[in-house]
């Protein structure tokens, strides 16, 4: 559990970081504020690119930031998107997508769950949970027999 203004903190950190989103192609801006258990907060953003393929969602740009500077325990995640230009009135709940939600997974505290977080505006937010949007999902200890002798 983690307290209410933490919680709004993540939101609005998610709004500040969709103003990064590199999205020329789809016009669809995406934020993404990640708490880890040492109590760091990662942002990101998607970044397109030409071979649309390689596009990187906001969510996976927050969790490889955090990944990659040795913070591997998400506990929360806030997450914003809509089209550029869009105002508070055009807002909709954005949920992560499939790929997100299954790179995320990786990255649960043992024994945990992580909150997600998705907003409309900085004070108007859903919560929910990855367990929730990703049930019966495969994960590191499915492949624990790698390290059985
Ligand atoms: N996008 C995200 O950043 N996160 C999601 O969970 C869904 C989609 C981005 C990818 C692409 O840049 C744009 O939104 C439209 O799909």
């Amino acid at each position: 559990m983690i307290e209410e203004t933490l919680k709004l903190e993540l939101v609005k950190k998610a709004f500040e970081a969709r103003s990064h989103s590199y999205s020329p192609y789809s016009r669809f801006q995406v934020g993404a504020a990640l708490l880890t258990s040492d109590g760091e907060i990662f942002t990101g953003a998607n970044i397109e690119n030409a071979s649309y393929g390689a596009t990187i969602c906001a969510e996976r740009t927050a969790a490889v930031k955090a990944a990659s500077s040795g913070s591997r325990e998400f506990v929360a995640i806030a997450v914003v998107g809509s089209e550029e230009g869009s105002d508070e009135q055009d807002m909709a709940y954005a949920y992560p997508c499939g790929i997100c939600r299954q790179f995320l997974r990786e990255f649960i505290a043992p024994a945990g769950d992580m909150i997600v977080l998705v907003a409309k505006t900085p004070d108007d937010y859903r919560e929910t949970s990855l367990s929730a949007l990703l049930p019966e999902s495969f994960g590191p200890s499915d492949l624990d027999y790698l390290h059985r002798e």
